[in-house]
């Protein structure tokens, strides 16, 4: 008895990341899985075929996914992946649903199992699962190292016979995982960092990694320890402390977000216009619309003498450590329902409960209640039995 895995080549312009490495495979492979992978899957990131053991590697993608109880993948697949699916098996990938409405359609049809992974709650017991966590650590890390590129200065203060230059200012906007790492390692190659966010809890956080928080007086907690959107009035206030230091900035790195909305503006055009000269700005958000109003998503640009980077899916510039961290968020995930060589989908897990996005048919969507899935008795004791005894 095992469950067929399989594991997608990603499709998606931009992608380099895979759902599977070789140090993480047989891990699957004591969990019950056997595992099948699709040619040159790591090709992107340097990753030969030949590096995995306990993988069947095949190049017919429709036989790789047809044969399958659970696939893998980064990002949304394409239709024909789901057509190529049998009924009732598990998908498991970052969905984005609101932007996906075609793939759910077909999910709910072909009445696929999807775990979302950007669906996987910030509680503590899911924090190795947390893939929005483990993939915006790396982006926070990147935005500085690309800051410090195009910054025609260096970020600590170095000192020469010829004298003293340095240290950089750094500010950071928006200190959820990404911002803090951000401020964690721009703090460590030396520059002098600040760190701005609406909710009042990161203030501590930022102290405690040694750098100043921006008080604006603000406190904008929205549900689930994420943000709400701010009132004109707010905007103003906030204005008034922030332009100050974006103005004595010379790397801005911003990456704020609100569940569900476009990125929110936190620097203006008139704010750039009085930036210094060689400035530049690392905008995270950009997969949102950017926070900066300037910002051109995917673009390098030049306002003046200020330069704006908003690169995207910046986890994937990383891709060798993405995938590494990734493909354990799912080993995680799949710890939870693999046992005894079965797949076992016990809708009591709170983990599971909430990750799901559609399961036999059904749509799972209402994020603001958390509550398990399926409801009802009787539909629990169905999903709970196995899917797999191969
Ligand atoms: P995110 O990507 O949704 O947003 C990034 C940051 O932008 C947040 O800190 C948010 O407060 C900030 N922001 C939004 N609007 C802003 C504005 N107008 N001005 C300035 N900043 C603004 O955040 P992320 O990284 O997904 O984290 C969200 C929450 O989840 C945080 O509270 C974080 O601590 C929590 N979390 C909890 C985990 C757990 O296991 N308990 C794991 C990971 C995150």
């Amino acid at each position: 008895m095992y469950v067929n895995i399989a594991i997608l080549k990603e499709t998606q312009p931009r992608e380099r990341r895979v759902a599977l490495v070789p140090s993480v495979a047989p891990k699957l492979v004591k969990l019950g899985a056997k595992l099948h992978m699709q040619s040159g899957a790591g090709d992107a990131i340097s990753l030969a075929d030949s590096a995995f053991s306990d993988v069947v590697f095949t190049d017919d993608r429709h036989a790789l996914v047809s044969d399958a109880d659970v696939v893998l993948g980064v990002q949304p697949p394409a239709l024909e992946v789901i057509d190529a699916m049998k009924a009732g098996a598990i998908l498991i990938c970052f969905i984005y649903a609101d932007k996906e409405p075609a793939l759910v359609k077909r999910l709910l049809d072909k009445k696929i199992t999807c775990f979302a992974m950007e669906r996987i709650p910030r509680i503590t017991r899911a924090q190795a699962m947390d893939a929005l966590s483990s993939q915006s650590a790396l982006a926070g890390y990147y935005a500085v190292q690309l800051g410090a590129t195009h910054l025609a200065r260096v970020l600590p203060k170095i000192t020469s016979a010829a004298g003293a230059i340095g240290p950089a200012k750094v500010l950071v906007m928006g200190l959820g995982v990404a911002g803090l790492e951000a401020v964690a390692t721009a703090h460590r190659l030396g520059a002098v960092v600040e760190g701005y966010d609406v909710r009042p809890a990161t203030a501590e956080q930022v102290a405690s990694l040694g750098c100043t928080f921006v008080e604006t007086g603000v406190d904008a907690r929205g549900k689930g320890g994420y943000a709400r959107e701010l009132t004109a009035a707010e905007k103003i206030k906030i204005d008034a402390v922030l332009t100050k230091h974006i103005q004595q900035s010379d790397l801005i790195i911003t990456t704020a977000a609100i569940p569900g909305r476009p990125s929110p503006k936190l620097i203006s055009k008139a704010q750039v216009a009085g930036m210094k000269a060689g400035a530049v700005i690392i905008d995270l958000s950009a997969e949102g619309g950017g926070n900066c109003e300037d910002t051109q998503p995917g673009e390098t640009i030049r306002i003046g003498r200020v330069t704006i980077v908003a690169p995207l899916n910046v986890p994937s510039l990383l891709g060798e450590d993405a995938s590494e961290l990734y493909a354990k968020n799912i080993e995680a995930l799949l710890a939870l329902m693999m046992k005894d060589n079965i797949v076992t989908l016990n809708w009591d897990d709170e983990v599971l409960a909430k990750t799901v996005l559609t399961h036999g048919g059904k749509m799972h969507s209402d994020e603001s209640e958390h509550k398990a899935y399926p409801s009802n008795a009787a539909d629990k004791a169905a999903a709970k039995a196995p899917i797999k005894a191969a």
